[in-house]
């Protein structure tokens, strides 16, 4: 079957791209409003932009009236209504369920810690707290935000990064199952990262004769 992506309904090209782009990693942000209300949300349109400097990136899609979530709002430097601090906390396991509660839209001004149980602990260099149970937290500021049609792309620096000790194992290597993280496919499914295996680079030496 060969697809013209602008021909086909944009609900089935949704369909199309997460079906086929899996698993995708889960950013759950927690972001605090001018107001100083903390927010938390999960954006699986999500990943690592480079390491110098340390960037991440997710992309949120406007509400369907057209207007902006409030992560974005949020996001946005102060310049432009918010308050540019946000962090990246990890989606796992054991509090998969909260990852989706939080997708539930609140009004803004109202918080998604008060209703889910996860608690915020203070984050060391933004404002936005960190969620406390998150094995990593990413303490960022956004570098960019670029807007993609419907889409608005957000690109922030890593300013302080948050991992639990006992997740740090050997050569500072992060001990994949003490993280216990979650990736999302299509629909309402998701999986775990407890399946690996290992691919040395690189093309297989010759036989010896
Ligand atoms: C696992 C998961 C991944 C999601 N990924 C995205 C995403 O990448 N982009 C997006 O705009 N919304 C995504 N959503 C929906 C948002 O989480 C949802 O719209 C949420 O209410 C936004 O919250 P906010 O208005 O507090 O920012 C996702 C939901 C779930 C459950």
């Amino acid at each position: 079957m060969e697809i013209d992506p602008e021909l086909l309904e944009p609900s089935l090209r949704y369909k199309l791209l997460i079906g086929s782009v899996v698993p995708r990693p889960i950013a759950f942000v927690s972001s605090l409003s001018p107001q100083g209300v903390a927010n938390l949300a999960p954006f699986s349109y999500f990943n690592a932009v480079g390491h110098i400097p340390l960037a991440l990136m997710f992309s949120v899609s406007l509400k369907p009236d057209g207007s902006e979530k409030d992560t974005l709002r949020n996001v946005r430097p102060p310049s432009e209504g918010g308050t540019g601090e946000y962090v990246i906390n990890l989606a796992i396991e054991s509090y998969a369920h909260q990852v989706a509660e939080c997708a539930e839209p609140l009004p803004y001004g109202e918080s998604e810690f008060d209703y889910v149980n996860l608690s915020p602990a203070p984050s060391k260099v933004v404002k936005p707290p960190r969620v406390a149970e998150s094995p990593v937290a990413f303490e960022c500021r956004t570098l960019q935000i670029v807007p993609v049609g419907q889409f608005h792309v957000v690109i922030g620096q890593v300013v302080h990064l948050f991992v639990r000790d006992d997740v740090l194992g050997d050569r500072n290597r992060i001990d994949s199952d003490k993280l216990g993280a979650i990736g999302r496919m299509a629909g309402y499914e998701y999986c775990r990262t407890g399946d690996r295996f290992e691919i040395p680079n690189g093309f297989p030496k010759p036989a010896e004769s």
